[in-house]
């Protein structure tokens, strides 16, 4: 299935790495040029190597998406190297977990404002390109947390959050042909998920509330990502997508 992605541009954030370093790899392999963001330059720049490598197209900067004049710089790169912006991946996140009275409201802002802010920003600087040519795709990571995860009070309100604002950009975006949607992983076997010293207590977990009798790889986000920016998604907007082996509460 062509997936009508070649010689378009993306902008995957938090891209050094995890999901979103696969979802920039499977676009490049669609044929899209891929802006590499991410607060780490150095893993950023590794992703960039390794899919030019492949003989894609990719270029790294690093941009903190809290922070509005990072992200329009970060933009501004991404359209001076390609020409243009057509995806636009808000996938840059983390978990800050505490019961809520241990909560510092440090960790509870961080999480919002890498979340929500983040995405606020990012869209904005990206839309205006795509309202240029009339067609755009935008897709948000939010998470099955977002039905409540004890400790992740602060995570779960930013994911749930991040759907309120999917739904309210979609019906702003569709008269200019520019698409958004939501992705919402369940476990994701990432590098540093492998990494954690509990990591087989954790599998164990989530394997117990699957459906599905494997866990998720980052492919798996990749994939759905990759559907939802093509042409063959041209009529789904506003929706969110669970990803979670059949796991929903
Ligand atoms: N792995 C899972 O099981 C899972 C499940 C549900 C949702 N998700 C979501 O998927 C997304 C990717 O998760 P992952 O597991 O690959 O995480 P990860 O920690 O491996 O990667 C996240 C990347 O985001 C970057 N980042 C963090 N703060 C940033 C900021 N302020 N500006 C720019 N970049 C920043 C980090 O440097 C990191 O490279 C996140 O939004 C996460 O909440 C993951």
């Amino acid at each position: 299935m062509d997936l009508g992605l070649k010689d378009r541009v993306a902008i995957v954030t938090g891209s050094a790495r995890g999901i979103g370093a696969e979802t920039a790899r499977m676009l490049a392999q669609e044929g899209m040029a891929v802006v590499i963001t991410d607060l780490d330059r150095d893993a950023a720049q590794e992703t960039v190597q390794g899919i030019v490598a492949q003989g894609g197209r990719a270029i790294a900067t690093a941009c903190d998406v809290r922070s509005e004049a990072q992200v329009r710089a970060m933009v501004e790169a991404g359209r001076e190297a390609f020409g243009r912006i057509d995806v636009l991946v808000n996938n840059a996140g983390l978990v800050k977990d505490r019961t809520l009275l241990k909560m510092d409201e440090a960790d509870w802002d961080l999480v919002l404002d890498v979340t929500l802010k983040g995405a606020f920003h990012c869209c904005r600087a990206a839309i205006p390109h795509m309202q240029e040519r009339k067609w755009g795709r935008i897709v948000n990571i939010t998470s099955r947390a977002l039905f409540g995860n004890p400790g992740q009070a602060n995570y779960s309100s930013a994911k749930a959050g991040l759907v309120g604002f999917t739904r309210a950009l979609s019906f702003e975006q569709a008269k200019n042909g520019i698409t958004v949607n939501a992705i919402a992983p369940g476990y994701i076997e990432t590098e540093y998920i492998k990494s954690l010293p509990n990591y087989d207590t954790i599998k164990a977990n989530v394997m117990a509330k699957n459906q599905v009798t494997f866990p998720g790889q980052t492919s798996d986000i990749a994939g759905a990502v990759a559907f939802m920016a093509s042409e063959h998604a041209r009529y789904i907007t506003g929706t969110t997508l669970f990803v979670t082996g059949g796991r929903y509460g």
